[in-house]
């Protein structure tokens, strides 16, 4: 089965470019790579770019997921196709706008558009922030999900995740030892959910949550301490329906803890969400709450 090795990037369908382009950089503190008339390019730490912005909400969301080599992207289509999973193999076209040398596509069970990719481009410089946030790198994405179950069995079966927590029939997934790179939220549709960046100290998620406050950006949950990851937390609504996150200290389930580590099923209440008491305004988790 594919060893994905990490997240790489998400593709998010822009409404309107220099809105998408003028938070990222003014207000979450990106550094803005690259720009032409359909797509923007920009990153969080020295990666190539964590975040394209494509023209139009109506080319969905994507996220992109790095493995080691070609062949292993070979091994992983052949291994899809023994599976029944239709798999997409990237036109030239598509791997340049996503700057890789090898690239798949396959679909949860959701539709959610999962990108395998090779040989991702590098970059020698070192990530210059626009506004000084502390963030530190690029972490995990949180995917709507409709149909939660069969998901998570996509992500495990199929791609070789493994769960790190549960918080009700939400599956916090990990590929690496990072507690979770993909979160799956259970929702009335597909698409990115929210973006996560790693921030320095907890300082920089208080810093941050003063200046979003005087910026008028909405936040909607924290700041907060998550209890499944144990990571410190702050939510805020950005545009094209996509939420970001900062967040600290998350925890890391290494190759020694593996021969131990088990699961844990949260119940479905806010303090599930967050141990200091924080209530999140988030259409996803409000509802999966309420129904509780
Ligand atoms: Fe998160």
């Amino acid at each position: 089965m594919v060893d994905l090795h990490d997240v790489r990037y998400v593709r998010i369908g822009s409404e309107d470019l220099d809105t998408s382009v003028r938070f990222a950089v003014d207000v979450l503190g990106l550094e803005l790579m690259e720009r032409d008339a359909t797509s923007a390019y920009l990153r969080g730490d020295d990666r190539d770019h964590n975040i394209c912005y494509v023209k139009g909400r109506e080319h969905g969301t994507a996220t992109g997921w790095e493995v080691a080599s070609i062949a292993e992207l070979d091994a992983a289509a052949a291994d899809f196709e023994a599976r029944g999973i239709p798999v997409h193999h990237g036109t030239s076209e598509e791997r340049e706008r996503r700057r890789v040398r090898g690239m798949i596509t396959v679909r949860d069970t959701s539709g959610n558009v999962i990108e395998l990719v090779a040989r991702p481009m590098a970059s020698g410089r070192r990530y210059f922030p626009s506004r000084d946030a502390g963030i530190t790198a690029f972490s995990h994405v949180g995917l709507h999900t409709r149909h939660a179950p069969s998901d998570e069995a996509f992500w495990v079966r199929n791609l070789g995740a493994k769960v790190s927590d549960w918080i009700g029939d939400a599956a916090l997934l990990r590929v690496n030892d990072i507690h979770h790179n993909v979160a799956l939220f259970p929702s009335q549709r597909s698409g990115i959910q929210h973006v996560n960046f790693q921030v320095e100290s907890q300082d920089d998620i208080m810093r941050s949550w003063y200046f979003l406050e005087r910026s008028n950006v909405k936040i909607v949950f924290g700041p907060g301490r998550h209890p499944t990851s144990g990571a410190r937390f702050l939510y805020f609504q950005g545009p094209d329906d996509i939420i970001y996150e900062y967040s600290n200290g998350v925890r890391t389930i290494t190759a020694e803890d593996e021969l131990t580590y088990v699961p844990r099923s949260f119940p479905l209440e806010p303090i599930s969400f967050c141990m200091w008491g924080s209530l999140p305004d988030i259409p996803e988790f409000r509802s999966a709450l309420n129904a509780a």
